[in-house]
């Protein structure tokens, strides 16, 4: 049997290179292999965070243009918006049931977010890696295409699936895996060499987005990180350093990229035409992604029919997943 793919994105915004590199080439990647795909948008899960009901419809919009920008294909996969799927939401109340208070609790994106938020954080922030179980194992997916900080919560989701299992006795959720078709799970730094890039950075100068115009995406890496020139030879890269010699490595030439090693190495590299190299070759990796961004934002009706097309082949499976689930659990009565 064909292995099943599902990966999503919340929507808050618009898609920066990590979202790129860390999951979106993969997305592609995968659906030209013999899988069954699922991509979505997570638009419930944005809620967590955010109450702002125009950015909501523009950053749902955004991330389905970015989505097909990048090469995701309405004939190949399934591209939907979460809560058109609403057999999601049943299956999370399920699973809510199988997370215990004290992991979620311990959850590092959660912590995170209660030492600011206290008290008044919201109870879907607490249950966020359970929203994230469900729209994984709505479709029983087996790959699960994400960059590294998401480890944790794909953990935690095979951990529900497994209590669920051995409490029915059944073998009907899988063990999803996160999936990189380089070995290791991709992480993007942000420009300042602080963290990874994301789009919820205060400063939206350390994130470089798939639509950025070529002087902006200049600025930008003209103004990243590097502190010193290296004064002893092969001395370590400081992470600021080291993460824009990983982009370099994406997006640039080997040979481009092994110059500039070795110009670092030897203590004689100059910052300034390292930049400089790595701006013209991230303009020009991204130039065809940029042009398609701007043909699919002016297509409205089109976006409606891919996201409608979409949703009705994810309910279909996930109608599928939720009929054996309340089997299962004994939701059948008076039949
Ligand atoms: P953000 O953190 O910018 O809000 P999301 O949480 O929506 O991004 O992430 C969407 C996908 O992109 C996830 O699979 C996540 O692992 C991946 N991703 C996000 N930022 C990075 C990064 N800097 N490097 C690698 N992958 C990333
Ligand atoms: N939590 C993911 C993120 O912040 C987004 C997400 C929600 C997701 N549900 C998912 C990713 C299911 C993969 C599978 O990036």
């Amino acid at each position: 049997m064909k292995k099943t793919v599902l990966s999503g994105m919340r929507a808050t915004g618009k898609l920066h290179l990590g979202n790129y590199f860390g999951a979106a080439i993969n997305y592609v990647k995968m659906q030209e292999e013999d899988l069954n795909c699922f991509y979505f948008i997570a638009d419930w899960h944005s809620l967590t965070t955010q109450h702002d009901s125009a950015l909501l419809r523009k950053s749902v919009k955004e991330v389905l243009v970015n989505y097909l920008a990048c090469g995701l294909d309405p004939e190949k996969s399934s591209i939907y918006v979460q809560s058109d799927v609403k057999e999601i939401s049943e299956l999370y109340l399920y699973l809510n049931m199988f997370a215990h208070k004290g992991e979620l609790e311990k959850t590092a994106s959660f912590k995170e977010k209660s030492r600011t938020k206290g008290q008044t954080i919201n109870a879907g922030l607490l249950t966020y890696p359970v929203l994230m179980a469900a729209d994984i194992l709505i479709h029983r997916a087996n790959l699960v295409p994400v960059g590294k900080d998401q480890e944790q919560h794909l953990e935690m989701t095979r951990t529900f699936a497994n209590r669920f299992n051995h409490v029915y006795k059944t073998d009907f959720l899988p063990e999803p895996q996160a999936y990189n078709f380089g070995n290791e799970l991709v992480k993007i730094m942000s420009l300042d060499g602080v963290g990874k890039m994301s789009k919820s950075d205060e400063n939206e100068r350390n994130a470089i987005f798939l639509d950025d115009e070529p002087e902006d995406i200049r600025k930008k890496i003209k103004k990243a990180k590097t502190g010193n020139t290296p004064e002893t030879p092969n001395e370590e890269k400081s992470p600021a350093v080291e993460g824009l010699f990983s982009l370099m490595k994406l997006v640039s030439k080997e040979e481009t990229y092994s110059f500039f090693n070795q110009e670092f190495n030897a203590c004689s590299i100059r910052y300034g035409d390292f930049k400089g190299q790595l701006a013209e070759d991230i303009v020009k990796y991204f130039e065809p992604i940029r042009e398609k961004i701007k043909q699919y934002s002016a297509d409205d009706k089109y976006l409606l029919k891919v996201s409608q097309d979409g949703a009705e082949k994810a309910r279909i499976n996930a109608q599928a997943s939720l009929k054996g689930m309340r089997e299962i659990i004994g939701i059948n009565y008076f039949k």
